[in-house]
């Protein structure tokens, strides 16, 4: 066991865990934040996905012994009311199935239009792709990337 000093949505956050622990379950089982979704726990699927100094990454992939003062922001701190574009074009578009994966598809959303604002199709194609959904929403999600994207 070890302490890590994480900033997790703006907020200092001290952790004791063993370094190897991936970086989902310090978010769900230490943390509480459980917006952010186990789905493979091997890098594939992208429900796990946060950002790390604004980058996606899946968070069951990072393991917390590589991450000390580190910045992360899960969904419940892309934005303080739920109006982050992406989120706000989630609703227009009313994206979500069954849900599960959704947290995932807006990180990495919100990734791909904070570097590059006014993605294109073949833009968004490429960066969501490694996003499963098994609902199928992938042309809502399109969509609404798109709208955010505007
Ligand atoms: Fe991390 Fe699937 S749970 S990519």
């Amino acid at each position: 066991m070890a302490t890590y000093n994480l900033t997790v949505n703006g907020t200092p956050r001290s952790v004791e865990a063993e370094p190897d622990m991936p970086l989902l379950w310090v978010l769900r089982d230490e943390l509480g934040l459980v917006g952010t979704k186990y789905g493979c726990g091997i890098g594939a699927c992208g429900a796990c996905t946060v950002h790390l100094d604004g980058i996606a990454m899946r968070s069951c992939s990072l393991p917390v012994g590589q991450l000390d003062g580190e910045a992360i922001t899960t969904i419940e701190g892309l934005s303080e009311n739920g109006d982050h574009p992406v989120q706000l074009a989630w609703l227009e578009h009313d994206v979500p199935q069954c849900g599960y994966c959704q947290a995932g598809q807006m990180m990495s959303a919100a990734s791909l239009l904070g570097n590059s604002p006014g993605a294109d199709d073949a833009e968004i194609s490429a960066s969501m792709s490694g996003n499963i959904c098994r609902c199928g929403t992938y042309t809502r999600i399109h969509a609404a990337v798109k709208t955010a994207a505007k």
